[in-house]
């Protein structure tokens, strides 16, 4: 899905540009495997006394693909419904909820002719715990990108939502996804792996739902208890 370019951000780009080659983390930290853990600020309005509480969002990059939660999400806005780790105000310890988030994923090209590119991420939480909730500003991250897909920079920041880019996409577009629940200890199993896993987890998905009744042809260890039960003639 490709959006028109909307004229403010062209500039943007080109103020920003300066600002990341001489910002961000080294080149070697970068390369590898660069993740930031964002924390998105929201106000659940729904309770007699607002709440405040932050969502925590991995956002990381790796051959080639965004990956949210080791999820990946290609280019547009795809709305996730995925568990992740909220943090009440004042609070030390989080615990995991399933939050519906917008995610943009949008790529420009940086200089014309050049291979180098802007992937540029933003985020908008939806609901929490199927609550819809209230967000001020949300987090751009940004990575710069060479045509072998290494990262050679990378930054974030916080930026007002309601000027942001995906707050002006419709969100009758969006592409859907529903990560499937990792409550409790298996939240922790995917981090660990490779996202080859949820890669080829989502692509099993979408070969289902044309091919019926074909089994997936790499076991699928961690998705669930059930799963995993499934899974264990091969262990
Ligand atoms: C988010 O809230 C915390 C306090 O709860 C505050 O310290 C922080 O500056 C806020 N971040 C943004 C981007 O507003
Ligand atoms: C983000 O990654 C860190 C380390 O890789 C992990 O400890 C943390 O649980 C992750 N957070 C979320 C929200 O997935
Ligand atoms: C997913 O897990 C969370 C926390 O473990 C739970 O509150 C929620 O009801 C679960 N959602 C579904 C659809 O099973």
């Amino acid at each position: 899905m490709e959006t028109v370019l909307w004229p403010p951000w062209s500039w943007f780009c080109l103020w920003l540009l300066p600002r990341l080659l001489l910002s961000g983390p080294s080149l070697a930290d970068a390369a590898l495997h660069p993740q930031e853990s964002i924390r998105i600020n929201v106000t659940n309005l729904k309770s007699i006394e607002d709440i405040h509480e932050q969502v925590i969002f991995n956002i990381s990059f790796f051959n080639g693909q965004v990956l949210v939660n080791d999820f990946p999400v290609k280019n547009g806005v795809t709305r996730v419904m995925c568990p992740t780790v909220i943090l009440e105000s004042g609070s030390t310890t989080g615990r995991i909820q399933e939050v519906a988030v917008r995610i943009l994923v949008h790529e420009w090209p940086l200089v014309l002719g050049s291979h180098i590119k802007l992937i540029v991420v933003q985020e908008e939480v939806m609901e929490v715990g199927g609550k819809q909730i209230q967000q001020e500003d949300t987090t751009e991250i940004e990575f710069l990108v060479n045509e072998e897909m290494h990262v050679l920079r990378y930054s974030s920041f916080s930026t007002p939502l309601k000027e942001s880019m995906l707050y002006s996409i419709s969100r009758d577009k969006d592409i859907l996804f529903t990560v499937p629940n990792l409550s409790g200890k298996e939240v922790q199993a995917p981090l660990q792996t490779t996202s080859q896993y949820l890669l080829q987890q989502m692509e099993t998905t979408v070969e289902e739902d044309t091919a019926p009744g074909k089994l997936p042809e790499t076991p699928l260890r961690v998705a669930s208890p059930s799963s995993y039960k499934e899974c264990s003639p091969y262990w």
